[in-house]
């Protein structure tokens, strides 16, 4: 079972990688962000869209949020190896910049695909980036900490990046990443 979600996930990695080639006028880097993690992890956590660093390694969440990121699973009581990473959108937008309407739909399709192969117990979801295109929600700092029940359990939080751009958010997601350790421990 896990081999065949192994060879599904790679398939699929195959085919977003080759995106940009298909779509005209991409914005977006070419370089490819896998998501990471066991194949049958029963957490799944989604962000918004590789930065710098990412593109550069091609490996989701190691630059500074990725840093913080690993420190806040701790607080979960979780090790980012028992986790499978990914983001809404899997190329580096330019100069930072939050993924647009467009480049989202483009990438919709491999992500809840990604999805359908883990068939995670728990979804994090981080930012509001993930928030709008999970649970087509908005208003992030009224809804982080919770726990949303939809086809499976939805967990919100802040991006790690809020809490590296402004100091005062990092208590308000170290508060939820403990909160998420509580609910499921
Ligand atoms: N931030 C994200 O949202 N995703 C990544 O892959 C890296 C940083």
């Amino acid at each position: 079972m896990p081999a065949n979600k192994r060879i599904m996930m790679e398939r699929l990695n195959a085919e977003y990688r080759k995106l940009p080639r298909r779509m005209r006028g991409w914005g977006l880097s070419k370089n490819f962000v896998a998501g990471e993690g066991p194949i049958d992890a029963d957490v799944m956590l989604v962000g918004q869209a590789p930065g710098r660093h990412e593109d550069e390694t091609g490996r989701p969440f190691v630059g500074i949020s990725g840093r913080l990121l690993d420190t806040l699973l701790k607080k979960a009581g979780l090790e980012r190896s028992d986790v499978y990473i990914t983001s809404v959108v899997q190329f580096f937008p330019p100069k930072n910049r939050a993924p647009s309407d467009p480049e989202i739909a483009a990438c919709r399709r491999f992500l809840y695909r990604q999805i359908h192969i883990i068939e995670p117990k728990i979804v994090i979801v981080v930012g509001a980036v993930a928030l709008k295109e999970l649970l087509g929600r908005v208003g992030i700092m009224k809804v982080h900490g919770s726990l949303i029940k939809k086809d499976r359990d939805y967990f919100v939080t802040l991006h790690p990046a809020a809490a590296v751009r402004i100091k005062r958010n990092l208590p308000l997601i170290e508060g939820d990443f403990r909160k998420l350790g509580a609910m499921l421990h």
